[in-house]
């Protein structure tokens, strides 16, 4: 009895685990492991504004390359800071110890992040850093609440900040609008993010596609074999559509004579 309510527990572990994030609604992203402008963009993004502190130690320079279509010289110039050579695995100079001491906490290998994390938790986690003067680094995040990292990407997304402002209302994922002036109809909402007009390099499209990219290339990255599973994938499609067509040629040679 013991046992069964041991395996019980085990079983529906996953569930309060799940149950213990949805504090915070996250932003929905749709990415494209096969959009290979995407997925050049956001390595560029990750070796420039990640591997100071993350690595993604399962993946090898090289195959990256590979995968995305990149020349090996030119990924040796532009995205490999280390002075490791193509075939290396994407490691970083940073002791964890140090890391430790610096950050409170040894920022995690991210090679794999995707698929512990999921990519719409990703895509709102790096969008949910706001100004915080309570905290070492002056940031906080919204999704991660007191979270070690620095918000590294403030240069483009600007400032952004967290307080009470009036948004729109949305019914069954719809924008409510007033019927007879047409303006749309707000409520007073808190906790919500706002950047800076002017503050940042990117407006808050194109810092969002970034991040998109960005994400795109983490998922890539914690499951780099999927890229050939949908390249294989069509092929076998070709495949049978042709089978397809002899056999059924070959199945009406073979009745002719019957009928
Ligand atoms: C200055 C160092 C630094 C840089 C640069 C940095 N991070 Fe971090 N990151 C950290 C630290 C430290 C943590 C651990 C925070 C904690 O657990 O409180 C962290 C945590 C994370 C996590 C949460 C991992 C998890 O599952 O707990 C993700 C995801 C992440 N970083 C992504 C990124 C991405 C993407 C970039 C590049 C845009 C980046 N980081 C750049 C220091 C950094």
């Amino acid at each position: 009895m013991k046992k069964l309510f041991a395996v019980l527990m085990l079983a529906a572990m996953p569930v309060f685990a799940f149950a213990a994030e949805q504090g915070v609604q996250l932003d929905k992203v749709d990415i494209d492991v096969s959009d290979k402008a995407a997925l050049q963009d956001g390595a560029r993004t990750f070796a420039n504004y990640c591997m100071g502190c993350h690595s993604a130690k399962f993946q090898r320079y090289e195959r990256v390359a590979d995968d995305l279509g990149i020349p090996h010289e030119v990924m040796l110039d532009n995205l490999v800071f280390t002075g490791a050579k193509i075939g290396d695995h994407m490691k970083i100079g940073m002791q964890p110890n140090d890391a430790k001491a610096w950050f409170g906490a040894a920022p995690p290998d991210l090679t794999l992040v995707a698929r512990v994390r999921g990519t719409d938790w990703l895509y709102s986690y790096l969008r949910a850093f706001y100004e915080d003067p309570s905290r070492p680094w002056g940031v906080n995040n919204k999704v991660f609440p007191n979270v070690g990292m620095p918000n590294v990407l403030a240069p483009l997304q600007g400032r952004q900040v967290i307080g009470c402002k009036q948004v729109q209302i949305v019914e069954d994922g719809k924008k409510q609008y007033d019927p007879l002036t047409g303006t749309p109809l707000t409520h007073e909402a808190c906790d919500q993010l706002t950047v800076l007009p002017k503050t940042g390099a990117l407006t808050e499209e194109q810092f969002d596609e970034k991040i998109k990219n960005l994400v795109t290339f983490l998922a890539y990255s914690a499951n780099p074999v999927k890229l050939e599973h949908q390249r294989i994938g069509t092929y076998v499609l070709i495949y049978l559509a042709f089978l397809f067509v002899f056999a059924y040629l070959l199945k009406r040679e073979y009745w002719k004579d019957v009928h």
